[in-house]
């Protein structure tokens, strides 16, 4: 009998090597249903004044969904623009194909950069006179208009001009004539908290400074001009955060970003995350489980061993605070989270075996465990846990 690998390594040159596809529910995946995303525009676009167009934000490959997927469906469900991070995510919905307008919400601010921009038709987001040169000089050496948006700072500190400067630069940046500002605006930062709607609130704050900008500049009048401030907390909240685009991540892909939940909204999550029981062992009484030795078996006990771990995207610190489900019951997670793998009780149930599928986040029968959920445990935010899930995970659509 030939042995084909040996310690020694593979030996190519007798043996051809061959590639299979590998199943992408082998081991852990992420199941997406585009419909629900396209529901979840369309209801939300409901919700908004009239005109007002819908920005989806599909940056960090749509937070964890897939980028392409999700623009096409929030496309479907009416968005008209795609907010992306980074050139390289724009370049990358360009060389899918998609054809609606992208803006980069991500600062460009070498000539290399936003000529290439420039060349993928993506928007950059400007913050500075130097920037709208560069984007000025970029576009008369092509002989057309460079289209961007401008971003003032209201109150978060990050991108944007300076309020205090945004009018006097402004009427700078009119004059040069080959820059198209296709758009104004700025980003709030507190608008998921409970007092948002109290009119001292720091976001009231900020969309009043805001307005008084516009008033000054006086776009207001330049419909073509699209004016945006509204994350999902500022869309939610009520109209008045509208203007006439708002730029919506987390509820379009189905969570709330408010703990006051709007009762005729009904957001669907369209992110399942899966895998399967890799192994099953049974251990004594008095047994440790996983690094370390945290968790010590009370009773005799029966293990699942799921193939996923913190380099799949799990934060390590949820270590025995979830649960899992299979067939509408939960089951605890036991012991350490590793890179790789997590075990899980199911004492008492036969009906799980090798190769059975369990849930960690989505639904099952009539149990649901959410992103928001595991935040809260893991002492952080849902966009965190969504953007965490690493390319090792197969995206599946699942519609
Ligand atoms: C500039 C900007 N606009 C809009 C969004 C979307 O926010 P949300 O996911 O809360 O809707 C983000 C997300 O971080 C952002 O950075």
């Amino acid at each position: 009998m030939q042995i084909r690998q040996t310690s020694q390594g593979f030996n190519f040159d007798k043996y051809p090597t061959f590639k299979q596809n590998i199943d992408p529910k082998q081991r852990a995946w992420i199941e997406v249903k585009g419909k629900a995303i396209e529901a979840n525009v369309r209801q939300l676009r409901t919700k908004l004044r009239k005109n007002c167009q819908f920005m989806a934000v599909v940056k960090a490959d749509g937070y964890g969904h897939d980028a392409k997927l999700v623009s096409d469906y929030a496309i479907k469900g009416g968005a008209s623009i795609l907010g992306v991070a980074t050139l390289n995510e724009g370049i990358k919905l360009r060389s899918f194909g998609v054809e609606k307008p992208i803006l980069i919400l991500g600062n460009l601010y070498t000539k290399r950069d936003l000529i290439i921009s420039f060349n993928n038709h993506l928007m950059p987001t400007i913050s500075s006179i130097r920037e709208c040169l560069i984007c000025n000089n970029i576009g008369k050496q092509f002989g057309l208009k460079f289209s961007l948006h401008l971003k003032v700072d209201t109150g978060m500190s990050r991108l944007g001009f300076e309020s205090n400067k945004f009018v006097q630069q402004f009427e700078k940046i009119k004059s040069f004539e080959n820059v198209s500002i296709e758009g104004i605006y700025s980003h709030l930062s507190s608008a998921d908290e409970d007092n948002s709607l109290d009119p001292k609130s720091s976001t009231q704050l900020q969309r009043h400074k805001f307005q008084k900008l516009l008033k000054q500049i006086n776009v207001h009048r330049n419909h073509n001009i699209k004016i945006h401030l509204a994350n999902s907390a500022g869309m939610l909240l009520n109209k008045d955060f509208h203007f006439n685009m708002v730029r919506v991540g987390l509820s379009m892909y189905g969570y709330s970003p408010l703990a006051k939940i709007d009762k005729n909204l009904s957001l669907k999550p369209a992110l399942f995350l899966k895998v399967k029981v890799a192994f099953i062992r049974n251990i004594d009484q008095g047994v440790s489980v996983s690094y370390g030795g945290k968790f010590v078996s009370s009773r005799k006990t029966k293990l699942a061993v799921l193939s996923i771990g913190y380099a799949d995207g799990v934060p390590r610190n949820l270590s025995g605070k979830i649960k899992v489900i299979h067939n509408n019951k939960l089951y605890p997670q036991v012991g350490s989270i590793t890179m790789d793998q997590m075990m899980v009780d199911i004492t008492g149930s036969n009906e799980i075996k090798i190769g059975s599928t369990m849930v960690l986040l989505g639904s099952d029968g009539d149990k649901t465990i959410s992103p928001l959920e595991w935040a809260k445990k893991s002492n952080t935010i849902p966009w965190e846990i969504l953007c965490s899930f690493k390319n090792r995970l197969p995206r599946v659509q699942v519609d």
